[in-house]
């Protein structure tokens, strides 16, 4: 997280609670430790503070080092990182940010890896430069100085994109970072390589853009030019509002861009925030600007300028000012104690909210904007792929079976890492459905341009408006579930199961012998999110259930079948997630495989036993395991007497549904069951040990 303010007077105190608070909102995506990097008193100084643990106790540690907070700035940079850890363990060595040297000439802070570290480590130890930490990051740092130093040596002075530029031209792997430097006071320049960055921007004036279009030569030649003066082709200006606006989104050239003058071309007060999550920014702006890899955005005297760090044949040579649709409140606890409570209970809505505007009920008609152009050639398509990890993986192997029945199409699910760890073959005349909450998890992401190197047409199915996945894929669908906060995935996987039920209902609405099953569905789905509502009624029956059997257990195992095999998957995952409870998913005709010889009177046994064509071989199943003593909570259907009267421990009733849709209804206990485990347990929910949201390293 950074921020620039420009002619806007503000007090250290208040960049420093900018900054705080901009950490608050990332804190879901990474809390191993945190730290700020802000100007000191005298001319090129710095203060960085950092901690390991979370943003509260950085926040106190700034409090209790007594950082004078009434100078006042008329224009500085302060930049900020939480952090999940890679390279080196939480300790405040590794925390960032991360300086070139003591006296912090260079300072940065990253996320994502540098994978070629170790040859840059060499050299610069061999240059005479001493390392603080065992992270990658620091190498950054200290490269920019070795890169500065050198070309001082030799007479040329760069800005701050072109060192940059050069410093880029040196690292391998993936990276989101922001530098800011003593040399370039009030500057930063941000950079982003298949890990997210956007930039903000509030001000109060009307606008003028100046477009500047300029040639792409070798970075290393760029350093020596003064490019964008001398290839300036087109002036233009915004006559109305604060920014361009997404309707007239194409307004800024990527290879170098110069926003923000006011109307009369004199430099305005304006402040701008980077960051790798829109959820940080809204509560300042809603304009934002996603960078695209190898952009680098230069912001100095109250302008933004784009950059190129490198030129790619075809490249797109425009960038869009967006406005985000988000709310504040979206984010925020509310009344809750947890956002996965929140989320959780926010089920009837957000399922309701990526069907809205979407299916007409009356007619049995789904219509997808994002995809509508593109269904002809996924339905000539010889296979579809579908590509994710973790819950948004679950997603997709609840989908695939109703995926194939009703288009008729080959479907297979992948795990995105195992995808290219195989090296799987991949054609042009392969659909590749990705499937991503974030629309950052960096396997996936690789992924995706694994396929799209190989010319298949991509598809993103994705929750963050803006995120690298629903760029990059030719078409899509947002699942619409809102912003989703706490770490382990709840409202998504439902929004998800629905858009690519969806999806397949308008791969397959031409076709006359599917009406049936077309109606039967969206009728199904209509009725979701009120039935969504009675589910989560059997909260107080699942403490219960909790405190009574399963608060002090050890492991558990859920057993599923056809289309609830996801769901035992999924609700294994939540549980292990929040409750650190071993938990194990298990098709249920491979119980006697193997699985069985866990079973006796004390290991907990969830199964789902709801009505579709498999119901009796889960019964079956379920038999096995009261044979050996087993007392299996069972997930049924409301009033069904064959289960309660039978040897079930205990059972969780919800309604009935279409057969491919039980699962949005099955998995609700599942959530709420890990939650209240978690909780019992004292565990963070939405801060669990190890885990991140988006984890966007491989
Ligand atoms: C992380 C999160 C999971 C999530 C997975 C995939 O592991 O903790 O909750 O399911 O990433 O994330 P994505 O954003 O691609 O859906």
């Amino acid at each position: 997280f950074g921020y620039v303010n420009f002619l806007v007077d503000r007090t250290r105190g208040e960049i420093v609670d900018n900054l705080i608070e901009g950490l608050q909102r990332l804190e879901y995506r990474g809390y191993d430790s945190s730290g700020i990097a802000i100007d000191g008193d005298q001319k090129g100084s710095n203060i960085i503070v950092k901690t390991p643990g979370k943003v509260q106790v950085l926040k106190q540690k700034i409090i209790d080092d007594k950082i004078e907070r009434s100078t006042i700035f008329d224009n500085h940079v302060g930049i900020a990182h939480t952090r999940w850890a890679t390279h080196g363990q939480p300790m405040i060595e590794n925390c960032h940010p991360h300086r070139s040297d003591p006296s912090g000439e260079f300072i940065v802070v990253h996320n994502g890896i540098i994978t070629n570290y170790r040859a840059l480590k060499t050299l610069l130890l061999s240059k005479g430069f001493e390392f603080e930490s065992e992270t990658d990051t620091e190498c950054i740092a200290k490269l920019f100085k070795h890169v500065y130093d050198t070309n001082l040596k030799a007479g040329i002075s760069l800005d701050l994109n072109e060192l940059t530029k050069q410093v880029l031209y040196e690292l391998e792997g993936s990276y989101g970072l922001l530098v800011k430097s003593v040399h370039y006071p009030g500057e930063v320049c941000g950079t982003r390589k298949g890990s997210p960055l956007l930039v903000g921007v509030k001000t109060e004036k009307k606008l003028k853009v100046d477009f500047v279009d300029v040639e792409f030569p070798d970075p290393k030649q760029q350093a020596q030019q003064d490019a964008a003066i001398n290839h300036a082709k087109h002036h233009g200006s915004i006559p109305e509002g604060l920014l361009p606006l997404a309707s007239n989104e194409s307004n800024l050239r990527t290879s170098q861009s110069r926003a923000f003058l006011a109307d009369d071309g004199v430099p305005m007060p304006v402040e701008f925030f980077l960051s790798s999550d829109p959820a940080s920014v809204i509560q300042h702006t809603k304009k934002v600007l996603f960078l695209e890899d190898d952009d680098i955005a230069h912001i100095y005297d109250g302008e933004l300028h784009i950059h190129r760090a490198k030129k790619s044949a075809g490249e797109s040579t425009t960038r869009q000012i967006q406005t985000l649709e988000m709310e504040l409140n979206e984010i925020m606890k509310g009344p809750y104690n947890h956002f996965m409570q929140k989320e959780i209970f926010e089920q009837p809505d957000s399922t309701f909210n990526t069907m809205r505007g979407r299916i007409d009920f009356n007619n049995d008609i789904v219509t997808l904007g994002g995809l509508k152009a593109w269904l002809p050639t996924i339905r000539r398509c010889r296979r579809i792929i579908m590509i994710a990890c973790g819950t948004s993986y679950h997603s997709c192997l609840a989908t695939r079976s109703i995926f194939e029945e009703l288009t008729e199409i080959p479907v297979s699910v992948e795990l995105a890492s195992d995808f290219l760890d195989r090296k799987s073959p991949v054609f042009r005349d392969d659909t590749c459905v990705f499937v991503s909450q974030s629309g950052e998890t960096a396997d996936s992401i690789l992924a995706l341009q694994y396929c799209l190197d190989r010319g298949a047409l991509t598809v993103g199915i994705v929750n963050s408006v803006g995120s690298s996945m629903s760029r990059q894929t030719h078409c899509g669908v947002h699942i619409n579930a809102g912003p989703e906060i706490g770490v382990a995935s709840t409202k998504a996987y439902t929004s998800q199961y629905i858009a690519l039920v969806m999806f397949a209902l308008s791969l397959s609405n031409d076709s006359i012998s599917k009406k049936n099953r077309h109606h039967e569905i969206i009728q199904g789905l209509q009725k979701i999110p009120d039935q969504i509502k009675k589910v989560l009624n059997l909260e107080n029956q699942i403490k219960d259930l909790c405190d009574a059997t399963l608060n002090d257990q050890k492991s558990l195992l859920l057993l599923g079948r056809g289309y609830q095999h996801a769901t035992a998957l999924e609700g294994a995952l939540k549980i292990k997630e929040i409750s650190y409870m071993h938990s194990e998913g298990v098709l249920a005709g491979e119980l006697k495989h193997g699985v069985l010889a866990l079973v006796d009177d004390k290991l907990p046994i969830i199964a789902f036993a709801t009505r579709d064509s498999l119901f009796p071989k889960v019964m079956s199943a379920i038999e096995q395991v009261t044979a050996r003593d087993g007392r299996p909570i069972i997930i049924c259907n409301e009033g069904d007497k064959t289960v309660s009267d039978g040897k079930a421990f205990a059972t969780l009733q919800v309604p009935l549904t279409v057969d491919c849709l039980q699962g949005l209804l099955n998995v609700i206990p599942l959530q709420l069951m890990s939650y209240w485990l978690a909780v019992n347990r004292g565990i963070d929910v939405d801060f669990p040990r190890n885990l991140a949201k988006s984890v966007t390293v491989e």
